[in-house]
Order: structure tokens, then C-alpha cells, then sequence
């Protein structure tokens, strides 16, 4: 039915008779979405997905018809489950009184079945039961794979055979990380394709998901002041930042593995450089915006290790508090290499991007928590109000910063004078900061993200030659950094990071925001 709506017919009436509003609301009332969580029991689904989902129906934008499934192999009833998830929800889009009402409606559409991800079998009950639930209604089915990405293909062979939907479509959202390098990736990537069309397929990155990072594009092709000066005509330099304020917290076993540039820069850091510097897509169709991104992707300079600082954090005490080092965590080995933070210069060999240093650092266990966009721009031409700025004219350039998180905000840094009879200049911000003008609750990333699955939008995930790309490009890195044993500099937990940094942003004339 959906199929027909979008070629523009529908219930066998004649174009004459057809009218979109109403086969679409046929379509709802006769479709119904079911959706799989796979790895229920986890960290992910406790803390991110099941309250998506709930906010969602809170928000009136899931289907009328719609069951929810945890899977995972723990053992645990429906009641289970429910408990589990009642522990995460929160009514923070707003304290309506029928908030809690809600809340048992959502969780009384949530059910648990307990199997194997390897098992066909257990795919087959699974499916008896969404076939209970689905009442003979057309079947919409998605599959959220938050599990360990060793079992992704065992889960997607054994869904595909025994649960994917056999009249409606059948999404499968897989969760990052997609590979460790270009080799494994491509391995990845061919398994989910044995038994998935890559339209079916939607990775995650749930930085996409993130308002200021959705918001970039609205910026750069909505505003008539941002786009002109968008160049290397007119912008230094551009910093691209990640820190946590805290360690691996219980993920050190899977960090271990990957590390703060495969964990953060392949992925977070990479998309919204993609975003930012690509040329205006066509449409805002998915694959005009994803074609763009990826020509940025095979416009990059290599990489060159000495255009790349790394460093792990070591203990540290702090007004009689001790904070622990990374090799500390148990599931770490003590000779770790493994960095936990990370700098890089990247350049674009194109017309737009030539010579303009894009500076990247991502690092975990810093003195702050925040991601964001820093856009220095040139030395105004023969300023006439050089003298005013003393011996730092760095310091009288302008600079716009699109703050993705905390206190989402963009902010631009303009030179003002100071209001007397002098003529002192002050740098002063243009601020539009949201919480003061916006009154709405941000959603989260995984809301909107879940959202577009349902709604079969793929603008927001990456497709299979974005992340090709991505991967050609970090990975000759991460193998010279593997195989030369490159020992990251230790930084104390909560400083500001290895000041290796701060040279290597001195060698592109660059001072870190
Ligand atoms: P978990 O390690 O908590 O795993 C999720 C579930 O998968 C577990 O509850 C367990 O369920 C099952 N599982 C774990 N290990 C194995 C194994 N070796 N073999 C079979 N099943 C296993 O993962 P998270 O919930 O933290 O993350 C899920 C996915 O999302 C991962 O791919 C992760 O990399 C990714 N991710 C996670 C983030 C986070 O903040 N947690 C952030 C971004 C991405 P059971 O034993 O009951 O079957
Ligand atoms: C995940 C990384 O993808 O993003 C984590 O695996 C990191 O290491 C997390 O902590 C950060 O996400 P957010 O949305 O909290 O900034």
C-alpha cells in the first residue's frame, strides 16, 4: 500500500478518485511497525533506545499500530522487561499530568523474548510473535541490531530466513562500531548485503541525530552571509572538537580495542566535517546530501603521522580526589597503547578547501565535557583598526563556534567598540544560545534518528561508500601507528590534554579555541 501511495494510487481507485490524505490513513489504520531490539539487555538499549522510543510515542509520532520487542539471550518475562524500562523513562519533554498514564500505555506495547542470535528457530518464534501482535495487519518490521558487531551478520541471516516482514518492508538499523579498518568494514558490509539491500540498511551515527549538526546545513544554504565566506578565501582554519570530562567507564574492554580515533574521529567527528565542507547538494534528498559528503570524502589529503598528536590519560589527584588512570581499568591491559585522545590536521585537495588546515581532537578524561564547530576566519585586509588590538591581531579575527553540546548555541565573535568617548574595540559575541530562545526540549539524537527509520528517511545514516571512504582514509593511519608501536603521551585525567596538541596546531598557525 505504501508503495502505491508513493506512485500516486492506492485501494484500486482511479487517479481521478485518489486523494493521498486518506490512502495514507487507510495505510495507517491497515500497516502496523514492529520493532526488534536485539541486545535488549544492554547498556544502549537501557539508556538510549527504549526511552527514544517512548518519547516518540509521547510525542504522538509513532504509528497507531506498533508493537516493541526486546530480544537479547538473558531470561526475562514481559514484566520483566517492562521494569527494566520503566527505570529509564523520564517525562522530560514535559510534566503533563498524563505523563505517567502514558508511560504504562507505552510500556503495556513492549514484549521480551528471550533466544539465540544465531538460531533460526528462535528467529521463527520471534516472528510467531510479531505475527500476534501484527493481527493480520500489513507488516512493518525493524530491527535495531545493539549488540556486539561480531553477531551482527548472525542475527541479520537468521532474521532475514525466519522474521523479516513478508508484505510490508523490513529495516535493520545497525549500530556503529562498522569495522575496525578498511578490510573489516568491507567484510562488514558484504555480509549484511548476502541478505540485505543496502537501502534496508541504516548505520547509525548518532551525532547525526544531533540538532546543531542537523542545523549545520540550514546554516551554510539557508542564511545568504555564511555561504560566500565559506572558503578558503576567507576561513584560516576549522576545529572540530570532542572531550569527555570522564574515562571508559566500564567500556574498556571495547575501547581497548579501538581507540579514541576509530571510537570518535572516523565516525562523529568525520560526519560533521563531511557536512560542513561539502559543496550545496542538489536537493535535500538523501542521496544528493550523501553523494556530496562522500566527494568531500574522496577529495581528502592523506594523512601524515606527523600531522597527528595521540595520548592517553594517567591518574591523577585533584583536591584530595583521585581519579584513575586508563590502564587502571581492569579490562585493560597495563601496556595499553591504545590512545584515548587524539589531534589531527586534515586538509581537502579541492577548489573550496585548498591549503585550509581542518583540526580534529577528540579525547576522553579532559577538564571538560563539549563538542564543537570552530570556525576561525582571516585578518581583515589592511585593517584600519590594527593599533586597537595591541600586538595580538589573532586576537581580532572573527570567529563563529556552533556549539553541538552542552548548551547548544552559535555564537559569533565580532570586534565592537567599547560604547565611551575612546575608541577601545571589544570582542563581543552575536549569541543566539538555545535554551534562551528556544523553549522546547531538544530531542535526543536517538529520537529523531528512530524516527527517520521508521519514516524510511536515510539522510541522517551513512552509506556504504561514505563509510568505504572514511575508512580509506583513517586507516593507513591507524595501521603505521599500530605497527611503529607509537606510544601515546600521557595526560593527567581532567588536564587539557597532551600539549603535543598545541604544537601541532602552532604549526598550521592555529590556536585552539
Ligand atoms: P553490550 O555490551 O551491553 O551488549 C548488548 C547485549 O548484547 C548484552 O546485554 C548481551 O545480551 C549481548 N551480548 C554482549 N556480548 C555478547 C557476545 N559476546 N555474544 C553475544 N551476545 C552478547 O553493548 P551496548 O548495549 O553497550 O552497545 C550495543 C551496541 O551499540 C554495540 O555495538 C556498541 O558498540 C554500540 N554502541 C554503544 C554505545 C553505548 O553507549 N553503550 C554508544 C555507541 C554505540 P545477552 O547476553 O542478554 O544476549
Ligand atoms: C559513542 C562513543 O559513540 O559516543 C562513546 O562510543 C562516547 O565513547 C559517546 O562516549 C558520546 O556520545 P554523546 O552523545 O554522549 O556525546
Amino acid at each position: 500500500l505504501q508503495k502505491d501511495i508513493e506512485n500516486g494510487s492506492c485501494l484500486g481507485l482511479s487517479s481521478e478518485e485518489y486523494n493521498r490524505e486518506a490512502c495514507l490513513d487507510a495505510s495507517e489504520q491497515e500497516s502496523t511497525v514492529s520493532i526488534t531490539v536485539f541486545g535488549a539487555s544492554g547498556d544502549l538499549a537501557k539508556k538510549k533506545i527504549f526511552p527514544a522510543l517512548f518519547a516518540l510515542y509521547y510525542e504522538d509520532c509513532l504509528p497507531k499500530h506498533f508493537t516493541i520487542f526486546g530480544y537479547a539471550r538473558s531470561k526475562m518475562t514481559d514484566a520483566e522487561l517492562r521494569t527494566m524500562v520503566s527505570k529509564t523513562l523520564t517525562c522530560r519533554i514535559d510534566k503533563r499530568e498524563n505523563c505517567g498514564q502514558k508511560m504504562e500505555q507505552f510500556l503495556e506495547r513492549c514484549f521480551y523474548h528471550s533466544g539465540q542470535y544465531d538460531l533460526e528457530e528462535s528467529l521463527a518464534e520471534l516472528d510467531k510473535k510479531l505475527k500476534e501482535q501484527e493481527a493480520g495487519r500489513l507488516s512493518n518490521r525493524l530491527f535495531y541490531l545493539s549488540i556486539p558487531p561480531n553477531i551482527f551478520i548472525d542475527v541479520v541471516k537468521s532474521a532475514s530466513k525466519s522474521a523479516s516482514s513478508k508484505n510490508g518492508w523490513t529495516r535493520v538499523i545497525v549500530e556503529k562500531p562498522f569495522g575496525r579498518d578498511t578490510e573489516s568494514s568491507a567484510a562488514l558490509t558484504r555480509g549484511l548485503k548476502q541478505y540485505l539491500e543496502e537501502d534496508q540498511i541504516f548505520r547509525i551515527d548518532h551525532y547525526l541525530g544531533k540538532e546543531l549538526v542537523e542545523n549545520l546545513s540550514v546554516l551554510r544554504f539557508s542564511n545568504l552571509v555564511f555561504e560566500p565566506l565559506w572558503s578558503r578565501q576567507y576561513i584560516r582554519n576549522v576545529q572540530l572538537t570532542f572531550s569527555e570530562d570522564f574515562g571508559t567507564e566500564g567500556r574498556g574492554g571495547y575501547f581497548d580495542n579501538y581507540g579514541i580515533i576509530r571510537d570518535i574521529m572516523q565516525n562523529h567527528l568525520l560526519q560533521i566535517f563531511t557536512l560542513f565542507a561539502m559543496e550545496t547538494p542538489i536537493s535535500l534528498d538523501a542521496e544528493d546530501i550523501r553523494n556530496e559528503k562522500a566527494k568531500v570524502l574522496h577529495s581528502m589529503k592523506p594523512l601524515q603521522l606527523e600531522d597527528v598528536v595521540i595520548g592517553q590519560y594517567k591518574s591523577h589527584t585533584r583536591n584530595g580526589i583521585s581519579y584513575p588512570g586508563y590502564t587502571d581499568d581492569k579490562t585493560v591491559p597495563k601496556n595499553s597503547l591504545t590512545p584515548t585522545f587524539a589531534a589531527a590536521a586534515l586538509f581537502i585537495d579541492n577548489a573550496r578547501w585548498d591549503g585550509v588546515p581542518f583540526l580534529m581532537k577528540a579525547g576522553k578524561a579532559l577538564h571538560t565535557k563539549q563538542a564543537e564547530i570552530r570556525v576561525q576566519f582571516c585578518h581583515v585586509p589592511g585593517n584600519l583598526y590594527k593599533r586597537c588590538f595591541g600586538t595580538d591581531i589573532d586576537l581580532a579575527t572573527n570567529e563563529l563556534i556552533i556549539r553541538v553540546q552542552p548548551d547548544e548555541a552559535i555564537y559569533l565573535k565580532i570586534n565592537n567598540k567599547l560604547p565611551g568617548l575612546g575608541m577601545k574595540l571589544d570582542r563581543s559575541n552575536l549569541n543566539l544560545l538555545y535554551s534562551s530562545r528556544y523553549s522546547k526540549e531538544i530531542p535526543d539524537a536517538y529520537e529523531r534518528l528512530l524516527l527517520d527509520a521508521i519514516e524510511g528517511e536515510r539522510r541522517l545514516f551513512i552509506r556504504s561508500d561514505e563509510l568505504d571512504a572514511a575508512w580509506e582514509l583513517f586507516t593507513p593511519l591507524l595501521k603505521e601507528l599500530e605497527e611503529k608501536k607509537i606510544a601515546p603521551e600521557l595526560y593527567p585525567y581532567g588536564s587539557r590534554g597532551p600539549v603535543g596538541a598545541h604544537y601541532l596546531a602552532a604549526k598550521y598557525n592555529v590556536r585552539w579555541g
